[in-house]
Parts: C-alpha cells; sequence; structure tokens
C-alpha cells in the first residue's frame, strides 16, 4: 500500500536506502561475508563469456553490470536487448552464460531469448525481483533483488537493486577467482545508502531543477561519458516514459557527430559528471552545447565539482557511482511529470510487466 505517499513511485524512490540495507543483508553469511549459492559461482567461473539479456530499464542495469564483471571479475561480458538478441543472435562462445535480468521476471521478449538457449543447452541464471516468475522457474539458476513489490510502472528501486545485486555477484566473483578488489564492498555499498538517503532528503532541490530546466521544454538530453553515459539513458528513459517529454541520452563525445543539431536556445541539457577520468571531457561536451545556447544542468559529485554546478552529490566508490547519480533523475523525472499533471504511477500506452513479445 502507498500509505501516505501521494504515489508508488514516490514511496519506491523513498525505500531504495532500506533496499540496500536489506541486499547487503541478504547475501551475508553469519560472519557478514558476502556470499552467493556455490552452483551460481561455479556458472560464473566455468563461463568463458556471459551475455546479459533484458530490456528497458533491466538493459540499463545490465550495461552497468557489464562493467562490474569486467572490471572486477574480469569475465568478458555482451549485454543484448532482448528482444533482438533471440532472432540476431551474435556467434556464441564455447562456454557462454546467460545473464537475464528481469524486474518482473515475467518479460516475454527476455523469455523468448531463455527458451532459444536452453534448447542450445546453455546455462542461464535469472536476476529478478519476484521469486517463482516465469523466468526465475525456468532459469537453473536465480538471484533475487529483494526490493519488495514494485507498483508503479516506471522502476526505481528495482534498477538500484539489480545495480548492487550485480555488483555483489562481480565481487564474491572476483575473490573466487583469487582477484583483489581494494575495497570493501559491503562499506561502499553502506555508504551508497546514506548518499541516496541525502538525494532524497533533498528532494525540494530536485523539484526545484524540474521546475527551472523541464516545465515548458518538449525536448531534453542527458550526456555523460563511461558510467555517466548509461545513468544518462536510464535517466532519458525514466523521464520520456512518465513526462512525455521527448528525453535522448547521449555519450557527452557523440553529440557532435549529429545530435548537436537539435541544440536550440534554451534546450536542456542534463550532464552528468562523477567519473573523474573524463571530467575534463564531459565539462568540454557541456561547453560546446552551451556555446549553441543549451541550458546545461550539471550534476556532479563532490570532488569533481566546479562553481556553476546544479547539483553535487556526495561522494561514493567510483564504479558505483550510478547507484547515487540516478536518484535525482528519477526525482526530477517525478517532479516534471507531476508539474504536467501526468499519471506518474500509470504513464498512458504501457504496462507493468511487458508479456507480449
Ligand atoms: O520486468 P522487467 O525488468 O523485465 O521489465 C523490463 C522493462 O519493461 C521495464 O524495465 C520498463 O522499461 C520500465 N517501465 C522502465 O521504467
Amino acid at each position: 500500500e502507498k500509505g501516505t505517499y501521494p504515489h508508488y513511485m514516490l514511496k519506491e524512490i523513498d525505500e531504495q536506502p532500506a533496499v540496500m540495507r536489506k541486499i547487503i543483508q541478504a547475501y551475508q553469511d553469519e560472519n557478514d561475508k558476502l556470499v552467493i549459492q556455490p552452483e551460481i559461482l561455479d556458472a560464473l567461473q566455468e563461463a568463458d563469456r556471459i551475455h546479459i539479456i533484458a530490456a528497458g530499464t533491466s538493459y540499463h542495469a545490465g550495461l552497468i553490470g557489464k562493467e562490474y564483471l569486467e572490471k572486477m571479475a574480469g569475465i568478458p561480458v555482451e549485454v543484448h536487448v532482448s528482444s533482438e538478441f533471440g532472432y540476431n543472435m551474435p556467434l556464441l562462445s564455447e562456454k557462454p552464460l546467460f545473464i537475464f535480468i528481469s524486474q518482473s521476471g515475467e518479460t516475454a521478449d527476455s523469455r523468448q531469448v531463455l527458451v532459444k538457449i536452453k534448447e542450445l543447452g546453455h546455462t542461464s541464471l535469472t536476476i529478478t525481483n519476484v521469486a517463482g516468475s516465469t523466468l526465475s522457474r525456468e532459469a537453473d539458476h536465480t538471484l533475487l533483488l529483494y526490493a519488495g513489490p514494485e507498483i508503479a510502472v516506471a522502476s526505481t528501486k528495482a534498477y538500484t537493486a539489480q545495480l548492487a545485486v550485480l555488483s555483489i555477484l562481480a565481487a564474491v566473483t572476483a575473490e573466487a577467482r583469487g582477484i583483489k578488489l581494494g575495497f570493501d564492498l559491503v562499506q561502499e555499498l553502506g555508504i551508497v545508502a546514506n548518499a541516496i538517503q541525502a538525494q532524497i532528503d533533498a528532494k525540494e532541490e530536485m523539484e526545484q531543477i524540474a521546475s527551472e530546466f523541464l516545465s515548458t521544454t518538449r525536448n531534453c538530453f542527458f550526456i555523460g561519458r563511461v558510467m555517466d553515459y548509461f545513468v544518462g539513458l536510464e535517466g532519458a528513459l525514466k523521464l520520456k516514459e512518465i513526462s512525455y517529454i521527448q528525453a535522448e541520452g547521449f555519450a557527452g563525445g557523440e553529440l557532435k557527430h549529429g545530435t548537436i543539431a537539435l541544440i536550440e536556445e534554451g534546450t536542456p541539457v542534463i550532464a552528468l559528471a562523477t567519473q573523474e577520468a573524463v571530467n575534463l571531457n564531459i565539462r568540454g561536451n557541456v561547453k560546446e552545447v552551451a556555446a549553441r545556447g543549451a541550458n546545461p544542468c550539471i550534476i556532479s559529485m563532490e570532488g569533481l565539482q566546479e562553481a556553476g554546478d546544479s547539483l553535487v552529490l556526495p561522494k561514493v566508490h567510483e564504479l558505483l557511482s550510478p547507484l547515487v547519480a540516478v536518484i535525482p533523475l528519477q526525482l526530477i523525472s517525478y517532479f516534471a511529470a507531476l508539474h504536467r499533471d501526468c499519471d506518474v504511477d500509470k504513464p498512458r500506452n504501457l504496462a507493468k510487466s511487458v508479456t507480449v513479445e
């Protein structure tokens, strides 16, 4: 039940710090060590390549999951949109492992891929919020998200839960492979939970950003580089899905290859700057669009901020920054939709789970 909340979406956004803590607990053993089922670890150890299959927001989580599995655990990963994969399969290696990411576990596009790869005899793992869902029952293994029921059509807490579980999967696999991470994931996820809470407590700032940048616009661009690019894709999906503002996410460097032609006087460009290695590059991209009249809203992270940034996020481990950077984007989308009198929890033309191909 949504209790005193006006919308499920807002309630689910607010639940994210608690979900983080629940996930940490659920994946810890009695000595507070992160663990996953040994059969799943074996499947990851045996895989020569991982294919992540998902749709929508879960696909965006998959893009970041690839970074975790490659950078922490050293396993090559491809990420595929499920509706394409089954009909345009890439060349498969000898021992691929398929990871299905699905909040509902009922997405038909993903299920058709599962059916096909099972016929080929490949191993599968489903990461889902719903125990007993179709994708969970039909896959060899399941990891649960522990996010609690997500009712709003726009996925929020399931996304951050997916990222947290993927980071745990990558860290535990790294350990099993003898790779030293150099940081304590439990501690870092705790810091993330607090940073998420700080964003939630600063809702009025996001409401302010929504009215300043999005109240009358027809369109909006999200730019970022490296992991911020993937978070921008999710920010754009969230915004278009519930506010009907045409929104697109781009890699910061790609804009000048065509899309910059769309920048007009006052076009909002939400830029994420949480990645140290590309901070100067994204700042350069912001200057390019500002020089053409854009209205840039820069969301940066402590240590990388500059005067004039619209929002500065608390510092968290760079790999985990998507979990924090997405929160203001969720809230900005929520307020933009609210200001436009949109049906926040049930946007037009959409269903919570898409059970047709
Ligand atoms: O249940 P799933 O995670 O498989 O759903 C996939 C997409 O349909 C879903 O993430 C959709 O994009 C959301 N409505 C986005 O907020």
